[in-house]
């Protein structure tokens, strides 16, 4: 008798509930290919229902290939299915699911998140309900009303003077990336090394060669490449704002190859010792291709951002996001529109901005007597420079408590930096101070940690 079980109180139809069984001992290997299948009249006796449920879970598996039959000669395994459980496909997770506790993410990328939120939330949803959603595609470079609001803080917050007309709502930072890249000409991406690892994985997964720029150094030379990809207002990871000098270096080598700098402009509101420093891009419109983000200020699991492109790229980019329909999704649109127009994000990185001033001093204190901070300490996290060994045992430590902090080595291609980059958005109070106990720890049993050994 063929081990199958139905339940009477599932929802799930009884014939439905047959097939899934039955293929369920076919992918375990309990029937293998050629084993005939009980009759239907017997199967039914034996599971207490009518034979027309059988036959109807048969026709099912019959139609999908998993049974053949023929008249007179009965029902079998088909072949094909019997080969998965010799390829070892099972059509099961080999890995059990994870029960863990999630790791507090303390990275440079979770930020705090505002009390208000879910009440804000709320009104947002509300009234995304209660519009009307366009009837095709929508405008590719984003709903006008939110092009609006994003120009009036672009000008208000970055010193970026730009129209609406001028403003391309984007799936983030990512995804401003890849439909620039997209829009190009071929060559590789000049990326600051250490450098952000999303943006070196978009553009090589765009078929480009990345390379290797310095991150602290003046950008000689672009010769050859397609763009270079930035972060002036807080280097990621090593925190310095890129000197007046420098950026006048880099505007002076995009101009002399002929190449698009991108700016990443990830975090630059949240200073919190200095005046948030204007966008490279309100420097030369035409040189510098400019991308922004709500990850930082709102939610990452928004997935929304905006660029402002050099004038000779809109059109070829808006054809592209045209064609491929790739724009954000409308009702995250008209959300933001809520939060932008209801003064939410001012106040949300007005808030933001006072807890990561509160936090950063406390993650100062605890980790100086250890590391080497290696730039100004803005945004949510702080890069430290120690001994790569000390680093991997910190990390390993915090791990083991329930935090997840990176390694600075992890954000080098050819550099050769070592350390730990500490975030401070994504705990809770308590867990920062659990966290910063943990480090210290571990720190101080690290031997030869005292803050010299940066360059391993
Ligand atoms: C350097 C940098 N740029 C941009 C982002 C945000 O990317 P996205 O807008 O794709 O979420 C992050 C997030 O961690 C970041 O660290």
């Amino acid at each position: 008798m063929l081990p199958l079980r139905l339940d009477r109180a599932s929802p799930s139809p009884l014939a439905s509930q047959l097939a899934d069984g039955v293929r369920r001992l076919i992918l375990d290997g309990v029937l293998s290919a050629g084993d005939r299948m009980p009759a239907t009249r017997r199967l039914a006796g034996d599971l207490g229902v009518s034979r027309a449920v059988v036959e109807r879970g048969y026709d099912q598996l019959l139609a999908e290939g998993w049974l053949a039959a023929r008249t007179g000669a009965g029902t079998w395994v088909a072949e094909g299915p019997g080969e998965w459980e010799a390829s070892g496909a099972t059509g099961r997770r080999r890995t059990p699911p994870r029960t863990e506790r999630p790791l507090v993410m303390m990275d440079a990328g979770t930020p705090w998140i505002d009390p208000r939120h879910q009440a804000v939330w709320r009104r947002a949803w509300r009234e995304v309900s209660a519009a009307t959603p366009p009837r095709g595609y929508d405008d590719p470079r984003g709903l006008a009303e939110l092009r609006h609001l994003v120009a009036e803080r672009l000008g208000r917050t970055r010193g970026l003077r730009v129209d609406a007309d001028e403003v391309r709502i984007t799936g983030g930072t990512g995804a401003g990336l890849r439909h620039l890249l997209a829009v190009l000409p071929a060559g590789p991406v000049a990326v600051e090394d250490p450098g952000y690892r999303a943006a070196v994985a978009v553009i090589r997964a765009a078929g480009r060669p990345v390379r290797d720029l310095p991150a602290l150094e003046p950008v000689a030379s672009l010769e050859g490449c397609a763009a270079s990809y930035l972060t002036p207002a807080h280097q990621h990871p090593l925190g310095r704002v890129m000197p007046a000098a420098d950026r006048l270096t880099a505007l002076a080598a995009a101009r002399a190859a002929g190449v698009v700098l991108v700016e990443d402009d990830y975090d630059s509101e949240f200073r919190y010792d200095v005046a948030p420093v204007p966008a490279l891009t309100s420097l030369d419109r035409e040189r510098v291709a400019y991308l922004g983000t709500a990850s930082k200020s709102i939610l990452p699991s928004l997935r929304l951002g905006w660029s402002v492109l050099p004038d000779d790229l809109l059109d070829a980019y808006d054809a592209h996001r045209r064609l491929t329909h790739d724009a954000p999704p409308w009702p995250v649109q008209r959300a933001m529109v809520t939060l932008l127009r209801d003064g939410y994000v001012d106040s949300v990185v007005r808030s933001a901005r006072q807890v990561y001033a509160e936090r950063a001093p406390r993650v100062v204190a605890a980790l100086e007597p250890f590391a080497e901070l290696a730039g100004p300490v803005a945004g949510m996290y702080s890069t430290w420079l120690l001994p790569h060994e000390g680093a991997v045992r910190a990390r390993r430590a915090a791990e083991r408590a329930g935090f997840r902090v990176n390694l600075l080595r992890d954000y080098c291609r050819s550099a050769r930096l070592s350390g730990l980059v500490v975030g401070f958005g994504g705990p809770t109070d308590a867990e920062l101070d659990r966290a910063l106990a943990v480090l210290v720890d571990a720190l101080a049993e690290s031997p030869g940690n005292e803050g010299d050994a940066t360059a391993v």
